[in-house]
């Protein structure tokens, strides 16, 4: 998907608050660690690029809307004297992040927080010296007035990291018709609003931040595990109430889904991509 410009200042549209409404928050946990899982790699890319830009070890940092918890997790093991902060206003979300964080055995470095960060900036989440936002920003009302908080909390010379999907996970690139039906899906998926997200970097730039870089991370993974994440993607979309394909892609996806042998041939790879902003306070 295109990366798309906001045309406004809440940048979820109603069709997507329909659409998350409607999702299950398991269903949710379960795609973000199936994603972790097979296209995590990016995280070392990604953290290892923020230790090289450190002026200093970051001591302590927040992770916002922290979902299940892979990037707090990988910062954590990243810096290993840091304490993260993982704010999310989901509760099974947070607990996701807790049993990720005991799994990875940094669960002493990796606190908790629930907050909605629509309402107000949690005080647990100050004095940072690197404030990361995967995937969350684009989610939040009033994004600039995140970023100025966000500004706020951290001390001076700290860093900022927004990463956002740079295009959905493409899953059907086994066979052309699939992959033209995925296609489509996720052109749905872009007129409902979802993963919409501005070039945040003028919007980094007003807050206040300096030193403004972007980079990409592809991934792409080829196992067993790709068939679950892909009848599990493929599940969320065929459910969502905003997605609005034509009634033969229905019946097709319907079809697909239907048959685990067909799936299993044109699902064998997974390919995403993320995009991040690394931005760095006076
Ligand atoms: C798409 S998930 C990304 C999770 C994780 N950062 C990742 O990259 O896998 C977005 C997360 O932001 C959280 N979120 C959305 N809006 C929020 C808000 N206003 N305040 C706090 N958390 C929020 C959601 O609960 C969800 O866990």
């Amino acid at each position: 998907m295109e990366r798309m410009p906001h045309h406004r200042s809440h940048l979820r549209s109603q069709a997507a608050d329909h659409a998350h409404e409607h999702a299950r928050p398991e269903a949710l946990a379960d795609l973000l660690d199936r994603d972790a899982a097979l296209l995590g790699g990016y995280l070392g890319d990604a953290t290892g690029w923020i230790q090289a830009e450190s002026a200093r070890e970051p001591e302590r940092i927040v992770d916002l809307g922290a979902g299940t918890g892979s990037g707090g997790v990988a910062l954590a093991e990243r810096f290993e004297r840091a304490t993260v902060v993982a704010v999310d206003r989901s509760a099974a979300m947070l607990e996701r992040v807790r049993a990720s964080a005991a799994e990875h055995n940094v669960a002493a470095r990796v606190g908790t927080v629930q907050a909605d960060l629509d309402e107000a900036w949690p005080d647990a989440a100050s004095g940072a010296d690197l404030v990361w936002a995967s995937s969350s920003l684009h989610e939040v009302g009033d994004p600039d007035r995140v970023l100025a908080d966000a500004h706020s909390a951290l001390r001076p010379g700290g860093l900022l990291a927004v990463i956002e999907m740079d295009g959905l996970p493409r899953f059907l690139t086994g066979d052309p018709e699939a992959a033209a039906l995925e296609t489509r899906c996720h052109a749905s998926l872009a007129d409902a609003g979802w993963n919409a997200y501005p070039d945040w970097a003028p919007h980094v730039r007003q807050a206040g931040f300096a030193d403004v870089r972007e980079r990409r991370f592809g991934a792409q993974a080829a196992s067993v595990d790709v068939l679950d994440y892909a009848r599990a993607t493929l599940t969320h979309i065929r459910t969502s109430a905003a997605v609005q394909l034509s009634a033969e892609d229905r019946t097709a996806l319907d079809a697909l889904l239907g048959n685990e042998a067909e799936l299993a041939r044109v699902a064998t790879r997974v390919r995403g991509a993320r995009v991040a902003w690394l931005a760095r306070r006076r």
